[in-house]
């Protein structure tokens, strides 16, 4: 068909009959008609009716006119579009932004396309560029995907993976990927859902410690049960034996070790006994600082022969509802066990302060020993986990500790800088 402005300039051959006329005329109508409604069917608006471009009207009518006409309905029709996709734009960033869990879309070169504020706030440290980055750097801190990554094997496969457990910037995920396709089903990319399970473990893993105890307190109330009559004989013959007038001074020596390692082991009886006992606290009103000042005064031969410094600083207590007996097997264990970290060491010091914070009375207990081996935190508040050689722990006092703050509401915690820091809280007010 011809273009209208060829057919425009056209002008009529003399002696063209007006059929002929009336022909090209209707001819330039259709062409006119047909141009317009493609226009218009490409920006999705409805074709002309016959009404708005009949022949009778095509003379008095403009037709760039009505295209522009056209092109002013679709500007105003995408104006709307665009506005109602606006909309439901923020409203869908809303949703990304405020769901709890960590969102992030991924290319197919592992590149982060987009993610969401939980994902900042849980997985980036500290960096203002993510966009454009792998995800690999910028979550996992890592310079190349690592063989077990998720995305990696929706990306290969197109399969959503599941990931039980991934241990990530100190905190434990649960991660699902599943992959992003285009319209022919080509995979362009992954979208990945992190949920942070770090509270529900730790639930399950005080449920887990609690069992443990349990069954392990059990164990140890049956041991030392056992053992403290056999210990006890022992004991009572060595000493009886000490008395005899015709001891030779080697026979006297080796019995006076047998009565020291009796009184050790009946020691360690003791220990495990505290620890199997679970006895509830004997609430009383008590002064946190009389009973730091009665367990540094039962310890004070020790520390002068050790000179060991102790340092106390207790701002204006208020008296809290504790049992007295438990809080001073805590602060001794608390301060043997400082006292066992400085042994050989000229210059230790161990420094107590106590204060209110958050509604809790908290104690803390430092000292300049060797410190805590980092592998060893986790596990420290078990049982029977111990460093020192047979004969010196055996690993109850701060599972003993972490029992009686426990039936306090309390907390304990450990840790290492310069030293080793313990510190626990109790509630100021008991509620019933
Ligand atoms: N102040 C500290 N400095 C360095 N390490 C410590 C300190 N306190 C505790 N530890 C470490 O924690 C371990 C566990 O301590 P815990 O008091 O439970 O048992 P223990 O002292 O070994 O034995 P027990 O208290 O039963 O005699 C210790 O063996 C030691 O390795
Ligand atoms: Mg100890």
């Amino acid at each position: 068909m011809k273009s209208p402005a060829a057919t425009r300039t056209k002008k009529p051959r003399a002696g063209k009959s007006l059929a002929g006329l009336e022909k090209e005329k209707k001819k330039l109508n259709e062409y006119i008609r047909d141009k317009v409604n493609q226009l218009l069917t490409v920006m999705g608006t409805k074709a002309l009716d016959e009404h708005e471009l009949d022949e009778s009207d095509f003379l008095q009518l403009d037709p760039i006119g009505i295209i522009a006409l056209s092109f002013e309905q679709v500007l105003e029709h995408l104006k709307e579009t665009n506005k109602s996709l606006g909309v439901a734009k923020n409203q869908l960033q809303a949703v990304f932004d405020t769901a709890g869990v960590c969102i992030s879309i991924v290319d197919s070169d592992m590149r982060i396309v987009n993610c969401n504020e939980k994902q900042k706030e849980l997985l980036v440290s500290d960096r203002d560029e993510i966009i454009g980055h792998h995800c690999y750097e910028v979550y996992c801190g890592k310079e190349s995907p690592s063989l077990d990554c998720p995305a990696i094997e929706t990306l290969a496969t197109g399969r959503p993976v599941l990931v039980r457990e991934v241990k990530k910037k100190s905190r434990h995920f649960q991660i699902v990927t599943s992959a992003l396709k285009d319209k022919a089903g080509n995979i362009t990319g992954v979208i990945e859902v992190s949920m942070d399970v770090t509270e529900k473990k730790k639930a399950e893993e005080a449920m887990r410690q609690a069992e443990k105890l349990s069954a392990i307190g059990l164990l140890a109330a049956g041991v030392a049960h056992e053992l403290n009559n056999p210990l006890g004989n022992i004991l009572g013959y060595a000493l009886l034996a000490l008395k005899d007038p015709a001891l030779q001074a080697d026979q006297r020596e080796k019995l006076e070790i047998i009565v020291e390692q009796a009184k050790k082991g009946s020691e360690i009886v003791k220990g495990l006994l505290n620890f199997s006992r679970q006895s509830q606290p004997l609430f009383e009103e008590i002064s946190i600082e009389d009973v730091i000042r009665k367990a540094l005064k039962n310890l004070s031969s020790r520390l002068l022969a050790q000179s060991v410094e102790v340092t106390l600083d207790i701002g204006d207590m208020p008296r809290v509802m504790a049992d007295p007996k438990q809080m001073e097997i805590v602060l001794m264990n608390l301060l043997i066990n400082s006292m066992q970290a400085l042994e050989g060491r000229p210059d230790g010091l161990i420094k107590i302060a106590a204060g209110k914070k958050d509604g809790f009375l908290e104690v803390s207990i430092k000292d300049n020993g060797p410190g805590i081996p980092k592998e060893l935190l986790p596990d420290i508040f078990d049982p029977f986990c111990t460093t020192k050689p047979v004969g010196q722990g055996v690993g109850l006092g701060l599972s003993i500790c972490s029992g009686i703050i426990k039936k306090h509401n309390g907390s304990i915690s450990a840790g290492s800088a310069e030293g080793a820091v313990f510190a626990f809280a109790i509630p100021l007010e008991r509620k019933n």
